[in-house]
Protein backbone atom coordinates (compact mmCIF):
# COMPACT_ATOMS: atom_id res chain seq x y z
CA UNK A 1 0.00 0.00 0.00
CA UNK A 2 1.23 3.72 -0.87
CA UNK A 3 2.41 5.40 2.26
CA UNK A 4 0.49 7.05 4.53
CA UNK A 5 2.26 10.36 3.92
CA UNK A 6 1.46 10.08 -0.09
CA UNK A 7 -2.30 9.78 0.67
CA UNK A 8 -2.87 13.00 2.49
CA UNK A 9 -2.80 15.85 0.31
CA UNK A 10 -3.15 18.36 2.95
CA UNK A 11 0.12 19.32 5.26
CA UNK A 12 -0.88 18.47 9.11
CA UNK A 13 0.98 21.71 10.59
CA UNK A 14 -1.07 24.58 9.31
CA UNK A 15 -4.04 22.72 11.65
CA UNK A 16 -2.08 22.32 14.58
CA UNK A 17 -2.67 24.68 17.59
CA UNK A 18 0.57 26.35 18.84
CA UNK A 19 0.46 24.92 22.29
CA UNK A 20 -0.50 21.33 22.38
CA UNK A 21 -0.37 18.64 25.09
CA UNK A 22 2.09 15.36 25.67
CA UNK A 23 2.03 12.69 28.55
CA UNK A 24 4.18 14.30 32.14
CA UNK A 25 5.06 11.82 33.80
CA UNK A 26 6.28 13.86 36.52
CA UNK A 27 2.26 14.67 37.72
CA UNK A 28 0.69 11.73 35.58
CA UNK A 29 -1.39 14.04 33.55
CA UNK A 30 -0.29 16.27 29.98
CA UNK A 31 1.70 18.93 29.91
CA UNK A 32 1.30 22.25 27.19
CA UNK A 33 4.03 22.25 24.45
CA UNK A 34 4.55 25.81 23.13
CA UNK A 35 5.23 26.32 19.75
CA UNK A 36 6.76 29.88 20.89
CA UNK A 37 9.42 28.68 23.19
CA UNK A 38 9.75 24.73 22.54
CA UNK A 39 9.88 25.09 18.86
CA UNK A 40 11.93 21.78 17.85
CA UNK A 41 9.75 19.65 19.91
CA UNK A 42 6.37 21.01 18.81
CA UNK A 43 7.56 20.14 15.16
CA UNK A 44 8.69 16.64 16.09
CA UNK A 45 5.35 16.36 17.53
CA UNK A 46 3.40 17.68 14.50
CA UNK A 47 5.88 15.63 11.84
CA UNK A 48 5.26 11.94 13.89
CA UNK A 49 2.63 9.41 12.49
CA UNK A 50 1.40 9.57 16.51
CA UNK A 51 -1.81 12.00 17.41
CA UNK A 52 -1.67 15.27 18.89
CA UNK A 53 -3.35 16.03 21.85
CA UNK A 54 -5.08 19.30 20.96
CA UNK A 55 -7.03 20.52 24.13
CA UNK A 56 -7.50 18.88 27.57
CA UNK A 57 -10.40 19.32 29.65
CA UNK A 58 -12.89 20.85 27.65
CA UNK A 59 -10.23 23.72 27.19
CA UNK A 60 -10.66 24.82 31.08
CA UNK A 61 -7.24 23.45 31.66
CA UNK A 62 -4.23 25.97 30.00
CA UNK A 63 -0.97 26.07 29.24
CA UNK A 64 0.89 25.98 32.63
CA UNK A 65 -1.69 23.98 34.11
CA UNK A 66 -1.41 20.05 34.05
CA UNK A 67 -4.27 18.50 32.19
CA UNK A 68 -5.98 15.64 33.65
CA UNK A 69 -7.98 14.40 30.42
CA UNK A 70 -7.64 14.96 26.73
CA UNK A 71 -10.74 16.55 25.04
CA UNK A 72 -9.49 16.80 21.66
CA UNK A 73 -6.94 16.04 18.98
CA UNK A 74 -5.38 15.58 15.79
CA UNK A 75 -5.71 11.89 14.61
CA UNK A 76 -2.45 9.70 13.84
CA UNK A 77 -1.71 10.53 9.77
CA UNK A 78 -1.88 6.81 8.90
CA UNK A 79 -4.78 6.22 10.69
CA UNK A 80 -6.58 9.00 9.14
CA UNK A 81 -5.31 7.86 5.80
CA UNK A 82 -6.45 4.18 6.77
CA UNK A 83 -10.24 5.98 7.56
CA UNK A 84 -10.58 8.35 4.23
CA UNK A 85 -9.91 5.33 2.22
CA UNK A 86 -12.36 2.95 4.15
CA UNK A 87 -14.89 6.01 3.15
CA UNK A 88 -14.43 5.78 -0.14
CA UNK A 89 -15.51 8.98 -1.17
CA UNK A 90 -15.95 9.85 -4.64
CA UNK A 91 -15.82 13.29 -6.50
CA UNK A 92 -19.38 15.02 -6.05
CA UNK A 93 -20.12 13.20 -2.86
CA UNK A 94 -21.81 15.00 -0.46
CA UNK A 95 -20.07 14.41 3.32
CA UNK A 96 -21.00 14.90 6.83
CA UNK A 97 -17.95 14.46 9.24
CA UNK A 98 -18.71 14.71 13.15
CA UNK A 99 -15.60 16.15 15.23
CA UNK A 100 -14.00 19.47 13.60
CA UNK A 101 -11.56 19.28 15.92
CA UNK A 102 -8.37 21.03 14.13
CA UNK A 103 -9.72 20.82 10.49
CA UNK A 104 -7.68 18.88 9.16
CA UNK A 105 -9.56 16.05 8.00
CA UNK A 106 -12.29 17.98 7.18
CA UNK A 107 -9.43 20.30 4.30
CA UNK A 108 -8.61 16.26 3.65
CA UNK A 109 -12.41 15.26 2.87
CA UNK A 110 -12.99 18.55 0.89
CA UNK A 111 -10.25 17.53 -1.33
CA UNK A 112 -11.49 14.20 -1.50
CA UNK A 113 -15.42 15.39 -2.42
CA UNK A 114 -13.72 17.53 -4.99
CA UNK A 115 -15.83 21.05 -3.84
CA UNK A 116 -15.41 22.18 -0.61
CA UNK A 117 -19.12 23.25 0.01
CA UNK A 118 -20.10 19.49 -0.32
CA UNK A 119 -18.37 19.16 3.20
CA UNK A 120 -19.78 19.63 6.53
CA UNK A 121 -18.45 18.97 9.68
CA UNK A 122 -19.48 19.50 13.40
CA UNK A 123 -17.80 20.57 16.25
CA UNK A 124 -19.25 20.62 19.57
CA UNK A 125 -16.88 22.97 21.13
CA UNK A 126 -17.03 26.51 19.73
CA UNK A 127 -13.57 27.67 20.66
CA UNK A 128 -12.37 24.50 18.49
CA UNK A 129 -14.99 25.47 15.89
CA UNK A 130 -13.89 29.18 15.40
CA UNK A 131 -9.80 28.01 15.28
CA UNK A 132 -10.62 25.24 12.82
CA UNK A 133 -12.44 28.05 10.77
CA UNK A 134 -9.76 30.13 10.56
CA UNK A 135 -6.99 27.40 9.83
CA UNK A 136 -9.37 25.66 7.08
CA UNK A 137 -9.72 29.63 5.56
CA UNK A 138 -6.11 30.07 5.94
CA UNK A 139 -5.34 26.93 3.96
CA UNK A 140 -8.13 27.70 1.64
CA UNK A 141 -10.63 25.26 2.14
CA UNK A 142 -14.61 26.21 2.53
CA UNK A 143 -16.18 23.35 4.27
CA UNK A 144 -19.29 24.17 6.15
CA UNK A 145 -18.23 24.08 9.79
CA UNK A 146 -21.34 24.04 12.35
CA UNK A 147 -20.73 24.39 16.11
CA UNK A 148 -23.33 21.95 17.17
CA UNK A 149 -24.08 18.30 19.08
CA UNK A 150 -22.64 16.51 16.52
CA UNK A 151 -24.74 13.03 17.52
CA UNK A 152 -27.66 14.66 15.51
CA UNK A 153 -26.17 15.18 12.37
CA UNK A 154 -26.69 17.99 10.12
CA UNK A 155 -29.92 17.98 8.35
CA UNK A 156 -30.04 21.44 6.54
CA UNK A 157 -27.50 19.74 4.83
CA UNK A 158 -28.88 15.94 4.13
CA UNK A 159 -29.00 13.82 3.03
CA UNK A 160 -25.00 12.77 2.88
CA UNK A 161 -23.26 10.09 0.85
CA UNK A 162 -20.81 9.80 3.30
CA UNK A 163 -20.72 10.14 7.33
CA UNK A 164 -17.30 9.89 9.04
CA UNK A 165 -17.05 10.31 12.90
CA UNK A 166 -13.16 11.57 14.22
CA UNK A 167 -14.75 10.75 18.13
CA UNK A 168 -15.66 7.54 18.94
CA UNK A 169 -19.27 5.87 19.75
CA UNK A 170 -20.93 3.09 21.48
CA UNK A 171 -24.60 3.69 20.15
CA UNK A 172 -24.54 4.67 16.25
CA UNK A 173 -27.02 7.74 16.59
CA UNK A 174 -30.40 7.41 14.88
CA UNK A 175 -29.60 10.56 13.14
CA UNK A 176 -26.61 9.59 11.11
CA UNK A 177 -28.42 6.71 9.69
CA UNK A 178 -31.69 8.78 8.81
CA UNK A 179 -29.63 11.52 7.34
CA UNK A 180 -27.72 9.26 4.91
CA UNK A 181 -28.55 8.11 1.44
CA UNK A 182 -29.44 4.44 1.09
CA UNK A 183 -26.19 2.59 -0.43
CA UNK A 184 -24.16 5.39 1.54
CA UNK A 185 -22.05 4.44 4.17
CA UNK A 186 -21.12 5.64 7.83
CA UNK A 187 -17.51 5.07 8.85
CA UNK A 188 -16.94 5.30 12.97
CA UNK A 189 -15.17 3.89 15.28
CA UNK A 190 -17.02 2.16 17.60
CA UNK A 191 -16.61 0.53 20.89
CA UNK A 192 -18.14 -0.76 24.27
CA UNK A 193 -16.91 0.43 27.75
CA UNK A 194 -14.82 -2.12 28.29
CA UNK A 195 -13.22 -1.90 24.99
CA UNK A 196 -12.67 1.55 22.98
CA UNK A 197 -12.97 -0.29 19.99
CA UNK A 198 -12.53 -1.33 16.59
CA UNK A 199 -13.57 1.01 13.06
CA UNK A 200 -16.85 -0.01 11.69
CA UNK A 201 -18.26 0.76 8.10
CA UNK A 202 -22.04 0.20 7.67
CA UNK A 203 -24.11 0.67 4.86
CA UNK A 204 -27.41 2.31 4.89
CA UNK A 205 -30.45 0.64 3.28
CA UNK A 206 -33.56 1.21 2.21
CA UNK A 207 -35.75 0.23 5.05
CA UNK A 208 -34.07 2.65 7.53
CA UNK A 209 -31.67 -0.15 8.73
CA UNK A 210 -27.91 0.00 8.77
CA UNK A 211 -24.89 -2.99 8.64
CA UNK A 212 -21.87 -3.93 8.11
CA UNK A 213 -18.31 -4.73 9.51
CA UNK A 214 -15.66 -4.49 12.31
CA UNK A 215 -12.00 -3.62 10.81
CA UNK A 216 -9.18 -2.26 12.84
CA UNK A 217 -8.14 -1.19 16.22
CA UNK A 218 -9.21 2.36 16.39
CA UNK A 219 -8.74 4.34 19.97
CA UNK A 220 -10.67 7.39 19.88
CA UNK A 221 -11.40 9.56 22.89
CA UNK A 222 -15.57 9.65 22.98
CA UNK A 223 -18.06 11.82 21.76
CA UNK A 224 -19.44 14.07 24.61
CA UNK A 225 -22.71 12.41 25.71
CA UNK A 226 -21.22 9.06 25.30
CA UNK A 227 -17.85 9.31 27.71
CA UNK A 228 -17.37 6.56 30.05
CA UNK A 229 -17.05 7.45 33.61
CA UNK A 230 -15.38 5.39 35.97
CA UNK A 231 -15.92 4.52 40.47
CA UNK A 232 -13.04 5.65 42.63
CA UNK A 233 -13.72 3.03 45.72
CA UNK A 234 -13.01 4.43 48.89
CA UNK A 235 -11.23 2.60 52.29
CA UNK A 236 -14.74 1.34 54.13
CA UNK A 237 -15.78 -0.33 50.31
CA UNK A 238 -12.39 -2.07 49.46
CA UNK A 239 -13.02 -3.51 53.05
CA UNK A 240 -16.44 -4.49 52.16
CA UNK A 241 -15.64 -6.40 49.15
CA UNK A 242 -15.99 -9.85 48.70
CA UNK A 243 -12.37 -11.36 47.83
CA UNK A 244 -11.66 -14.50 45.71
CA UNK A 245 -8.71 -15.42 43.72
CA UNK A 246 -8.67 -15.70 40.27
CA UNK A 247 -8.13 -19.33 38.64
CA UNK A 248 -6.95 -17.29 35.26
CA UNK A 249 -2.94 -17.18 34.70
CA UNK A 250 -0.99 -13.87 33.59
CA UNK A 251 -1.15 -14.71 29.94
CA UNK A 252 -4.85 -15.39 30.04
CA UNK A 253 -5.32 -11.87 32.33
CA UNK A 254 -3.25 -10.42 29.45
CA UNK A 255 -5.97 -11.72 26.39
CA UNK A 256 -8.95 -10.76 28.50
CA UNK A 257 -7.58 -7.36 28.50
CA UNK A 258 -5.62 -7.07 24.41
CA UNK A 259 -8.15 -5.57 21.60
CA UNK A 260 -6.92 -8.13 19.56
CA UNK A 261 -7.36 -10.97 21.74
CA UNK A 262 -10.56 -11.31 23.77
CA UNK A 263 -11.39 -7.72 24.90
CA UNK A 264 -13.29 -6.93 22.20
CA UNK A 265 -15.20 -10.00 22.85
CA UNK A 266 -15.47 -9.56 26.11
CA UNK A 267 -17.11 -5.78 25.69
CA UNK A 268 -19.76 -6.80 23.54
CA UNK A 269 -21.02 -9.80 25.99
CA UNK A 270 -20.36 -7.69 29.18
CA UNK A 271 -22.57 -4.05 28.67
CA UNK A 272 -21.59 -1.00 30.71
CA UNK A 273 -18.43 -2.10 32.35
CA UNK A 274 -15.82 0.06 32.21
CA UNK A 275 -11.86 -1.59 31.79
CA UNK A 276 -8.98 0.16 33.22
CA UNK A 277 -5.60 -1.33 33.74
CA UNK A 278 -2.69 0.59 35.22
CA UNK A 279 1.08 -0.51 35.64
CA UNK A 280 1.67 0.16 39.12
CA UNK A 281 5.73 -0.58 39.06
CA UNK A 282 7.52 -3.13 36.82
CA UNK A 283 5.74 -6.07 38.87
CA UNK A 284 2.17 -5.06 39.55
CA UNK A 285 -0.53 -4.14 37.41
CA UNK A 286 -4.10 -3.56 38.48
CA UNK A 287 -7.06 -4.21 36.51
CA UNK A 288 -10.44 -2.32 37.01
CA UNK A 289 -13.86 -2.67 36.25
CA UNK A 290 -16.74 -0.14 37.03
CA UNK A 291 -20.37 -0.17 36.00
CA UNK A 292 -21.42 3.57 37.60
CA UNK A 293 -24.76 2.76 36.66
CA UNK A 294 -25.44 -0.10 39.28
CA UNK A 295 -22.34 0.85 41.21
CA UNK A 296 -20.46 -2.18 40.63
CA UNK A 297 -16.28 -2.54 40.65
CA UNK A 298 -14.31 -5.02 40.67
CA UNK A 299 -10.20 -5.42 41.33
CA UNK A 300 -7.71 -7.80 40.14
CA UNK A 301 -4.25 -6.99 41.59
CA UNK A 302 -1.53 -8.97 39.44
CA UNK A 303 2.20 -9.68 40.56
CA UNK A 304 4.71 -10.27 38.14
CA UNK A 305 5.56 -14.22 38.33
CA UNK A 306 2.33 -15.62 40.27
CA UNK A 307 -0.15 -18.19 39.36
CA UNK A 308 -2.86 -16.62 40.85
CA UNK A 309 -4.57 -13.33 41.88
CA UNK A 310 -6.58 -11.54 44.56
CA UNK A 311 -10.17 -10.25 43.27
CA UNK A 312 -11.81 -7.96 44.86
CA UNK A 313 -15.99 -7.13 44.12
CA UNK A 314 -18.69 -5.10 45.21
CA UNK A 315 -21.88 -4.13 44.03
CA UNK A 316 -24.96 -5.42 42.51
CA UNK A 317 -22.81 -7.10 39.91
CA UNK A 318 -20.51 -9.33 40.03
CA UNK A 319 -18.52 -8.10 37.44
CA UNK A 320 -14.90 -9.87 37.19
CA UNK A 321 -17.57 -13.18 37.13
CA UNK A 322 -19.18 -11.71 34.42
CA UNK A 323 -16.19 -10.48 32.79
CA UNK A 324 -14.55 -14.19 33.03
CA UNK A 325 -17.64 -16.22 31.60
CA UNK A 326 -16.90 -14.20 28.49
CA UNK A 327 -13.73 -15.12 28.24
CA UNK A 328 -14.56 -18.80 28.84
CA UNK A 329 -17.27 -17.46 25.61
CA UNK A 330 -14.52 -16.18 23.61
CA UNK A 331 -12.25 -19.01 24.08
CA UNK A 332 -15.14 -21.77 23.35
CA UNK A 333 -16.22 -20.38 20.42
CA UNK A 334 -12.72 -20.49 18.98
CA UNK A 335 -10.85 -16.72 19.87
CA UNK A 336 -12.75 -15.02 17.10
CA UNK A 337 -10.59 -11.79 16.13
CA UNK A 338 -12.25 -8.70 16.51
CA UNK A 339 -12.89 -8.46 12.54
CA UNK A 340 -14.64 -11.62 12.74
CA UNK A 341 -17.91 -9.59 14.13
CA UNK A 342 -20.69 -7.25 12.09
CA UNK A 343 -23.14 -4.89 13.38
CA UNK A 344 -26.43 -4.56 11.98
CA UNK A 345 -28.55 -1.29 13.44
CA UNK A 346 -32.35 -2.09 12.98
CA UNK A 347 -35.05 0.48 12.29
CA UNK A 348 -35.74 0.63 15.69
CA UNK A 349 -32.05 1.71 17.08
CA UNK A 350 -31.57 -2.21 18.29
CA UNK A 351 -28.18 -2.81 17.89
CA UNK A 352 -27.07 -6.71 16.91
CA UNK A 353 -23.97 -7.80 16.92
CA UNK A 354 -23.09 -10.54 14.88
CA UNK A 355 -20.51 -13.45 14.52
CA UNK A 356 -19.07 -13.50 10.44
CA UNK A 357 -22.41 -13.23 9.08
CA UNK A 358 -26.19 -11.00 9.91
CA UNK A 359 -28.05 -14.87 10.23
CA UNK A 360 -25.26 -16.55 12.28
CA UNK A 361 -26.35 -17.99 15.05
CA UNK A 362 -23.63 -16.56 17.01
CA UNK A 363 -25.56 -13.23 17.21
CA UNK A 364 -27.24 -10.96 19.75
CA UNK A 365 -28.47 -7.53 20.96
CA UNK A 366 -26.21 -5.10 22.62
CA UNK A 367 -27.68 -3.15 25.80
CA UNK A 368 -27.55 0.51 25.14
C1 LIG B 1 -10.20 13.23 17.67
S1 LIG B 1 -10.88 14.82 17.65
C2 LIG B 1 -11.21 15.08 15.93
C3 LIG B 1 -10.04 15.27 15.04
C4 LIG B 1 -10.37 16.06 13.80
N1 LIG B 1 -11.18 15.34 12.85
C5 LIG B 1 -9.15 16.67 13.14
O1 LIG B 1 -8.98 16.52 11.93
O2 LIG B 1 -8.39 17.31 13.86
C6 LIG B 1 -12.54 14.59 18.22
C7 LIG B 1 -13.37 15.84 18.21
O3 LIG B 1 -14.72 15.50 18.39
C8 LIG B 1 -15.34 16.55 19.09
N2 LIG B 1 -16.59 16.04 19.67
C9 LIG B 1 -16.74 15.27 20.77
N3 LIG B 1 -18.03 15.02 20.98
C10 LIG B 1 -18.72 15.65 20.02
C11 LIG B 1 -20.11 15.78 19.72
N4 LIG B 1 -21.01 15.18 20.51
N5 LIG B 1 -20.46 16.51 18.66
C12 LIG B 1 -19.53 17.11 17.86
N6 LIG B 1 -18.21 17.04 18.11
C13 LIG B 1 -17.81 16.32 19.17
C14 LIG B 1 -14.31 16.93 20.14
O4 LIG B 1 -14.55 18.21 20.67
C15 LIG B 1 -13.03 16.82 19.33
O5 LIG B 1 -12.67 18.05 18.78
Amino acid sequence: MTEWNERLSVPREPFIPPVVWVDDPATGGFAAVSRETEGPRWRELVNADEPIITQVDDGRTTSGGVGLQPSSSCSQPSLVANMLDALDIRQGHRVLEIGTGTGWNAALLSDRAGQAERVVSVEVDPHLADSARQALKAAGYTPLVVTAEGTEGYPPEAPYDRVIATASIHTVPRAWIEQTRPCGLIVAPWGTDYCNGALVGLEVHENGSASGRCGMNVAFMRVRGQRRYFLDPDEVEQLQADRTTTVRSGAELFDMTAFPRAAFTIGLRVPHCYLTTEDLDDDHRMIELHDVRSGSWAQVAMVRGADSFEVRQLGPRRLWDEVDAAYSWWLHADSPAPDRYGLTVAPDGTHMVWLDTPNSDNRWSLAH
